[in-house]
């Protein structure tokens, strides 16, 4: 998409769409107000007959609007002038995007950017205009066949500002928001391939893919050979009954000089029967986005090579596909760590953390400044936080403070859980040096003491992603998440957040 930022009025641009927004009881907005006095009153009489929306999440189209130059007006509800904040922008956005979706717009100016949203500055309006354009636009047809309904011509989006000074942090945060939804366009196409296609190969082919057009970035994809002889009997006993080959793939990108790098590990099981200890049948289906994590930590590698940030960025992802077959891992079977631990798989379900230990132990050679993994790991998360947060485990409050308040800024919420030896009691085993799963109590908050046998002496943190990676439903699909919330860490960190 091409962005480009303006001071112009919302009735004197010649675009095919301007979105424009409008209060509870008919307050107009800075844009509305423009269009209102362009048509003399037009706009206001609408709302006086109820024909516009004003209500947070809906958006009306109007054509043929006298004096305004654009084609179409789209009035988006704002709901209470008082609640207008970050996260009822993002809605008019969506909604209004939502409203053009199927129209013939090629260029559009938005300028809810011009209204006052508390807290949110205008680098994040347009951020956020940007990356719910994008979210509102995406469609996942790769695998229909025939005709398959048009991609939107939308191609140029125009960012309203009040005054020439705003100009560079927009057009900043309108970049960052494009890269951002390339990121979270690819994790949600990775996530909504089926299973039979989105195969660990087709992970690693993925990420070899995106070395190659990112002169910074390296991509080394270990064999199932490599894993044994770095010892790492904990990941291949998840791929033991599997004919699809597990891969390690680590992707290095070098944005800095001798800058220890931020690593991510993501969990890429791209499909979990369970096992042995196999699933109900049930929407099954949707363990086809077990490998969520490994698709946002990839999804934010491709925004830092995006954006050529200046960090240190190292991608881990262990991928496997998780299913019972004659030599599958059984109940009881005790394996050894690549770290030298042994553990007793009480239940071969409780798999995602059998890969990233080992996973999380490779890693620890690249010496990171912090280390964040992400998986849909335990369905205690969604039970516990459901589908609006991730679960935030850290044994370091300063990482999990800054998770936080990435989390808020960007708007990908997470929530801290707690940790703590009385949990890690669970794990206990009488065979080996713990078991892979500490009952359902405290299921989230168990399985991220499990990991934390992997990193001590790291500053790490854990994302659990097992409610916000997906939705289900009539509208079922991948949201990408968290790749926004992972990428305002590393702009962070980049210092190039205004
Ligand atoms: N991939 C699942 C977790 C999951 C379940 C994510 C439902 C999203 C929705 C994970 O591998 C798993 O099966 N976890 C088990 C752990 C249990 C056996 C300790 C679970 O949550 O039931
Ligand atoms: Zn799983
Ligand atoms: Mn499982």
């Amino acid at each position: 998409m091409e962005y480009f930022t303006t001071t112009s009025g919302a009735s004197r641009r010649a675009v095919d769409c301007v979105i424009v927004g409008v209060y509870e009881r008919g307050k107009l907005g800075t844009g509305a107000e423009d269009i209102d006095k362009a048509s003399k009153g037009e706009l206001s009489r609408l709302v006086k007959s109820g024909d516009v929306p004003t209500q947070v999440g809906e958006a009306r189209v109007l054509t043929g609007v006298s004096g305004v130059k654009a084609d179409r007006v789209v009035v988006a509800g704002l709901g209470k002038v008082s609640k207008f904040d970050g996260v009822a922008f993002r809605k008019a956005v969506a909604a209004s995007v939502q409203a053009i979706a199927r129209t013939k717009t090629k260029q559009l100016l938005n300028c809810l950017t011009l209204e006052d949203t508390s807290g949110t500055d205008i680098y994040y309006k347009a951020r956020f205009a940007a990356q719910m354009t994008g979210d509102v636009l995406y469609r996942f047809t790769q695998m229909k066949s025939g005709r398959k309904p048009p991609a939107s011509p939308l191609k140029k989006v125009g960012i309203a500002i009040a005054k020439r000074g705003d100009a560079r942090r927009a057009m900043l945060g309108a970049t960052h928001g494009d890269a951002i939804d390339l990121g979270v366009t690819l994790a949600k196409d990775l996530g909504n391939l089926p299973p039979n296609v989105c195969t660990p190969t087709h992970l690693a082919r993925t990420a070899q893919k995106l070395a190659r057009t990112a002169p910074k970035l390296t991509t080394r994809v270990l064999s199932e050979a490599e894993m044994k002889k770095l010892g790492m009997g904990s990941l291949l006993s998840v791929t033991a009954g599997a004919a699809e080959p597990a891969k390690l793939i680590v992707m290095q990108y070098k944005g800095a000089d001798k800058e220890a790098p931020v690593v991510l590990v993501g969990k890429g099981v791209t499909f979990d029967t369970g096992g042995i200890s196999l699933k109900p049948g049930p929407a099954m289906d949707e363990m086809k986005y077990d490998m969520c994590g490994a698709a946002a930590v990839i999804g934010a590698m491709a925004v830092t090579a995006a954006l050529k940030l200046p960090i240190n960025l190292t991608v881990v992802v262990p991928a496997v596909e998780n299913i019972p077959g004659s030599n599958a891992t059984l109940p009881g079977d005790i394996v050894k760590s690549m770290s030298g631990k042994t553990i007793e798989i009480l239940n071969t379900d409780a798999e995602g953390r059998l890969i990233l230990c080992d996973a999380m132990t490779y890693a620890r050679r690249f010496k990171p400044a912090i280390m964040i993994d992400v998986a849909t790991l335990t369905g205690a998360c969604v039970i516990a936080l459901g589908k609006h947060h991730c679960g935030l485990m850290s044994y370091d409050d300063e990482l999990a403070d800054s998770i936080l308040a990435a989390g808020l800024s960007s708007g990908d919420k997470s929530w801290r859980l707690p940790l703590g030896p009385e949990y890690e009691q669970q794990l206990k085993s009488n065979f080996a040096d713990f078991a892979n799963i500490g009952g359902r109590d405290g299921g989230t908050i168990t399985a991220d003491c499990f990991l934390g046998k992997f990193t001590e002496g790291i500053s790490w943190a854990h994302l659990d992603i097992a409610g916000v990676a997906w939705i289900g439903g009539a509208k079922k699909g991948a949201t990408g998440r968290p790749v926004p919330l992972l990428t305002e860490v590393l702009l962070e960190r980049a210092g190039v957040l205004p």
